[in-house]
């Protein structure tokens, strides 16, 4: 090469190298902003003080301030967990203002578990534990959602033990154990009694059994059965269920990607944001890379992630990600087939595929080394051409270029979040996959923020505490199918109020009513789980297994006395519809069924059944399909 050339090449590398320092120089500027930003947009949705958020509970994690188009004005049990989870690291890495935001929301918790609501009770069965979402003061939400959800008590109860580990390393182990256990037992006790029944997955779409959840369940298990000990309480009759749940976490890996969603009929290829934030969700930086924790850096983890991101570098599915080059960022979404909003790419998974690649690139430089195998291959190809089989110690000239490879494809993910950041720093659910690529849904989303703050730890290489056990964990040779029924009881000592176990009878209802997309059907009636006649406060149906053919909405209610006293229950059922539109009262007459004597005992038996068709007044569309 003549001399100049070489002087040219070498001032346009110098060039690059320069764009690329200024790049990182903003980057880190619009981080360092962010943070801030985020973590008061956070704190803005918490009650009882969270400006934005008036009229929310001591403790409750508002999702959005947003009323309308969406209404997220409630406290999710998932989004809320992984909130504290955050803010409870952020305490943990020293920011010890936030210590009186952790003792409220462990208060709330423990009075939210002894709530009643339309998925249960906490006595004596804990199906209440299982309810997706409540009010904003913490009263039991009435209307027909996607229930139960599995993800929020074993969520609530990994953030719960982070702190509580924090307390036992600080000499208040008798305040653990008397306050914080009884709240973490019963979730725990729910895990192990529920792990293999169906529920929604987190997205509140999809019945049958998701990635995220089995795996946030595993984690949860392991780490509560390290506390339970290092309280010195006896060994938890639930932990007979963990290794199988560690066994049926593995069946989603189906060669290429970890199907996100099984036990389902849902028309879809199964590839969805839940595999990438389920790994996040349980990162110990101390894990091999084998571990079947299923680990960020896993092989099959980093395949799955390549198959995921690629699924949206589809300019046609995602106009927003035209043009961008393989091994770069892009915006990412759900899963390819959401229409939610017409489907688009969400901060908090754009920001958690960020810190998806932190947590790989962080587990090899405290582990010293990077193994690629046939699996992980094409994902290290990407964002390095020259990638090989093999293992690469610390001294091998590849591993830190490897390193800063995985750091660089991380940032490039952040800057895009960047770009669809409005310029004081507010962060709505979604931003627009088409032109003007504007934000969309709900405004200052609480979980957005969150995952802001959580990727910003793990890029800064904060590293969470460990918690799968030293010995390696192994994966029995056959997935057998279990529950072990489970102990619950309100944590008093932490503020609940002292519940008993109601006296109820469990009675199918099953009514066949078509409806229009958006319309509801519940019952009203003379008895307390009815609402006492007022429809405010009546029984949602499910709608999970409605056809065109069988327009069936369902529960099995645990139905308490009549408030009258007798045996007759009277009730009606009743359509109502999400979009604004009023109650519809069933004309006709008003059905009655005799309650069998209700029993106290736990028992899930149920008693009766009803089997009806829907009468009334037929449904308006009432436009609530936008
Ligand atoms: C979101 O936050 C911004 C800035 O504080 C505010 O102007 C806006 O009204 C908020 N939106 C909602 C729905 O609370
Ligand atoms: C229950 O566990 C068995 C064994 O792992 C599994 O095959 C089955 O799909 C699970 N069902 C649900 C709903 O979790
Ligand atoms: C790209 O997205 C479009 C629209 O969703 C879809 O029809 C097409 O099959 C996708 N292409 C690939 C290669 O997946
Ligand atoms: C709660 O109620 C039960 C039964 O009524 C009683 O035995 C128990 O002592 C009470 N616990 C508290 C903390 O008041
Ligand atoms: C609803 O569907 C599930 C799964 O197919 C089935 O097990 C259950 O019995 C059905 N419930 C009713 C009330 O039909
Ligand atoms: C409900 O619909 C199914 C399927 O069409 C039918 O078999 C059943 O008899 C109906 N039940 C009532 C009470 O009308």
């Amino acid at each position: 090469m003549p001399a100049i050339s070489k002087l040219l090449a070498a001032t346009a590398l110098l060039t690059t190298a320069n764009a690329s320092i200024l790049k990182t120089i903003e980057l880190e500027k619009f981080i360092k902003a962010e943070n801030k930003i985020a973590i008061q947009g956070v704190l803005d949705n918490i009650g009882p003080n969270g400006v934005k958020v008036p009229g929310a509970g001591r403790g409750l994690v508002i999702a959005s301030p947003s009323k309308y188009n969406p209404d997220y004005f409630f406290t999710w049990t998932r989004d809320a967990a992984l909130t504290f989870k955050t803010l409870i690291d952020d305490f943990l890495f020293g920011n010890t203002a936030l210590k009186p935001y952790i003792e409220d929301y462990i208060y709330s918790q423990a009075v939210l578990q002894t709530v009643s609501n339309p998925s249960g009770t906490l006595l004596p069965n804990g199906g209440g534990l299982g309810e997706p979402k409540y009010m904003a003061d913490g009263s039991r939400y009435n209307g027909n959602w996607g229930r139960p959800q599995r993800d929020g008590p074993p969520l609530r109860a990994t953030a719960m033990i982070q702190y509580a580990n924090y307390l036992v390393q600080n000499g208040e182990k008798d305040r653990v154990k008397t306050e914080i256990w009884p709240i973490i037992a019963n979730d725990l006790a729910y895990v192990g009694h529920y792990w293999n029944a169906s529920g929604f997955d987190l997205w509140e779409e999809v019945y049958g059994s998701s990635f995220f959840t089995t795996q946030v369940q595993y984690r949860s298990l392991v780490e509560g059965e390290t506390l339970a000990s290092a309280l010195g309480l006896p060994v938890p009759a639930w932990t007979s269920q963990t290794p199988q749940i560690l066994c049926f976490l593995q069946s989603y890996w189906n060669g290429k990607f970890y199907t996100a969603t099984i036990n389902t009929n849902a028309d879809r290829i199964h590839v969805d944001a839940n595999t990438v934030l389920g790994p996040i969700a349980v990162f110990d930086p101390s894990a091999p890379c084998d571990s079947p924790s299923l680990q960020p850096c896993n092989p099959k983890s980093l395949a799955n992630f390549k198959v995921f991101v690629d699924t949206f570098r589809n300019s046609t599915l995602y106009p927003i990600n035209a043009g961008i080059p393989a091994g770069k960022g892009i915006a990412l979404g759900r899963y390819p087939e959401d229409i939610y909003f017409n489907g688009n790419p969400w901060y908090l998974i754009t920001l958690g595929s960020a810190e998806f690649l932190y947590d790989v690139a962080a587990t090899y430089l405290k582990q010293g080394s990077i193994t690629i195998t046939s699996t992980s291959l094409p994902f290290f190809k990407e964002i390095y051409p020259l990638a090989r089989q093999g293992t690469f110690g610390r001294l091998h000239p590849a591993f830190y270029v490897l390193i800063a490879s995985i750091r660089s494809y991380a940032d490039s993910f952040v800057s895009v979040s960047q770009k669809y950041t409005p310029a004081n720093g507010m962060m709505a659910e979604q931003f627009l996959k088409v032109e003007p690529f504007a934000p969309i849904s709900a405004a200052n989303l609480t979980w957005s923020f969150a995952s802001f703050v959580g990727m910003n730890h793990r890029r800064q290489n904060h590293l969470p505490e460990s918690w799968l056990p030293k010995k390696s964990v192994s994966v029995p040779a056959v997935c057998q199918p279990g529950s072990v029924r489970g102990t619950y009881a309100p944590a008093t000592a932490a503020g609940a109020p002292n519940i008993t176990t109601p006296c109820v009878s469990n009675i199918l209802f099953k009514v066949n009513a078509s409806t229009y997309y958006g319309e509801n059907i519940y019952v009203v009636g003379n008895s307390p789980t009815f609402g006492n006649g007022n429809l405010d406060n009546a029984y949602p149906l499910l709608s999970s297994n409605y056809t065109n053919e069988r327009p069936l909405w369902y529960a099995v209610v645990p139905l308490e006395t009549p408030s009258d006293g007798s045996s007759a229950l009277r009730y009606k059922f009743v359509r109502q519809q999400d979009c604004g539109q009023d109650w519809i009262l069933e004309d006709g007459e008003e059905r009655v069924i005799e309650v069998p004597k209700c029993v106290s005992d736990g028992s899930e038996d149920v008693l009766g059944e009803v089997d009806e068709a829907f009468r009334g007044q037929g449904g308006r569309s009432g436009g609530c399909e936008n």
